[in-house]
């Protein structure tokens, strides 16, 4: 249960974790939860029978009894449990020691009872594998040593096929393993994840976050007209890495994997064309022709301007940013393409009406309960009430649609 102390932390810029849990606020929250539940106030991870593998078999495009839910950085400050950690501890300390990581992994599942556990880490935890060196400076964020500018420098990387994540990463495997057998016991499901090629590319090439990009967009240039192919060779190398880490997570036990370009919004329709595209097909396929029955997920963030492009990603799964409107969404991927998505994470600062009307239009514009994946379009934000979180989630799993 809740029993960390301390830690220290940084807010991570890159997208993906984030399960948080928090405990105090769930008594409150519980009481609202209708009939058949309420009675005692529980955390809502009393899971009916099935809840186990509901998100895995929404990601893989079937209709299922109910939406289920999960919040990208669903582990993450707004939780005063994970704040207890993260005043205290690093960043990379917190997610690349097992017993930790596995802690924070878990915080948010035990206070609302998601749909699936996502692993503690970030999207630049497995940089260093290909020789990339990174350091998560509180108050700035991840900040990167290596510079990546020419082919050359492309070349002194390391060579991604012969990656080997148990050397490289040992703390993976330990907190992969662990959390499938909580998750097991649980009742849900664990979720794994990834940077996509262009977003890791461009992180490094800047060397930390980054307004325009400029570095990056300037390499992409000069790729286009022929002075210097580092960007295309860069970003292949990537997919290659982040392919097999992918792999590897599942091997560990991750039984869907989401893909985060987390810096979409740094590319135009065309550099998504030419250059992040390609490179997150090429990632998403070493997966898929590994292990074609484990989803895949893809989440452009800032990318909802060149959607139609998403739809032959090769994922099982497309997520959306909140920037477009959920039936607009669907009416572009078109009725085949499962979805995901896509409250705007401010929504969580309203009234629990207004949380749970978002919840329930979300649901609705996406084909009704069952029909889609509820997330957020984008990851809960550093504030966050503790007990909006509980609101959207119960309210996600009670809702039987407009006619019920
Ligand atoms: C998990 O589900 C099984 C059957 O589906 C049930 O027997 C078990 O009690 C559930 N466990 C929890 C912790 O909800
Ligand atoms: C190609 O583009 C890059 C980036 O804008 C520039 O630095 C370089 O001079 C260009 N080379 C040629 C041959 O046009």
């Amino acid at each position: 249960m809740k029993v960390f102390s301390t830690i220290a932390s940084i807010s991570l810029i890159t997208s993906a974790s984030a399960f948080t849990p928090s405990i105090p606020s769930r008594t409150t929250t519980a009481l609202h939860s209708t009939t058949e539940a309420a009675a005692t106030p529980t955390k809502n991870n009393k899971a009916s029978p099935g809840d186990r593998d509901i998100l895995v078999r929404c990601a893989s495009g079937q209709q299922v009894e109910r939406t289920p839910v999960w919040l990208m950085r669903q582990a993450g400050r707004y939780m005063s449990a994970f704040r207890q950690y993260s005043d205290k501890y690093p960043f990379r300390e917190r997610s690349e020691t097992p017993s930790m990581a596995i802690e924070l992994s878990l915080q948010c599942h035990r206070a609302y009872g998601m749909d699936g556990i996502i692993m503690f880490s970030d999207i630049l935890t497995p940089l260093p594998t290909l020789g990339i060196e990174f350091d998560v400076v509180k108050g700035t964020g991840p900040v990167i040593s290596t510079k990546i500018r020419t082919e050359e420098d492309v070349q002194k990387l390391k060579d991604a096929e012969s990656v080997n994540f148990d050397e490289t990463l040992p703390f993976i495997r330990e907190i992969l393993g662990s959390l499938s057998k909580e998750a097991e016991e649980a009742n849900t499901s664990l979720i794994g994840f990834v940077g996509a090629p262009f977003t890791l590319a461009a992180y490094t090439i800047e060397g930390k976050s980054s307004k325009h990009c400029l570095a990056t967009k300037k390499m992409m240039m000069a790729d286009e007209n022929g002075s210097s192919k580092a960007m295309t060779q860069f970003m292949d190398k990537i997919a290659t890495m982040i392919g097999n880490y992918g792999c590897h997570q599942i091997e560990c036990g991750a039984q869907v994997i989401q893909v985060f370009e987390s810096w979409a919004h740094q590319m135009t329709p065309k550099h998504f064309e030419e250059y992040g595209k390609p490179a997150a097909q090429k990632a998403i396929k070493i997966m898929k022709d590994k292990y074609p029955d484990v989803p895949v997920i893809y989440f452009a963030n800032g990318g909802s301007s060149y959607l139609e492009l998403q739809k032959d990603m090769g994922a099982d799964m497309i997520a959306v940013d909140w920037s477009v409107d959920m039936a607009q969404a669907r009416k572009i991927l078109g009725p085949e393409v499962p979805i995901s998505g896509n409250i705007d994470p401010t929504i969580l600062f309203g009234t629990k009406e207004q949380i749970e009307q978002a919840v329930r239009d979300c649901i609705d514009k996406a084909g009704g309960p069952g029909k889609h994946l509820l997330n957020l379009g984008h990851g809960v934000m550093q504030g966050t009430p503790e007990e909006a979180v509980g609101w959207l989630v119960d309210e996600c799993k009670r809702y039987k649609g407009k006619d019920a």
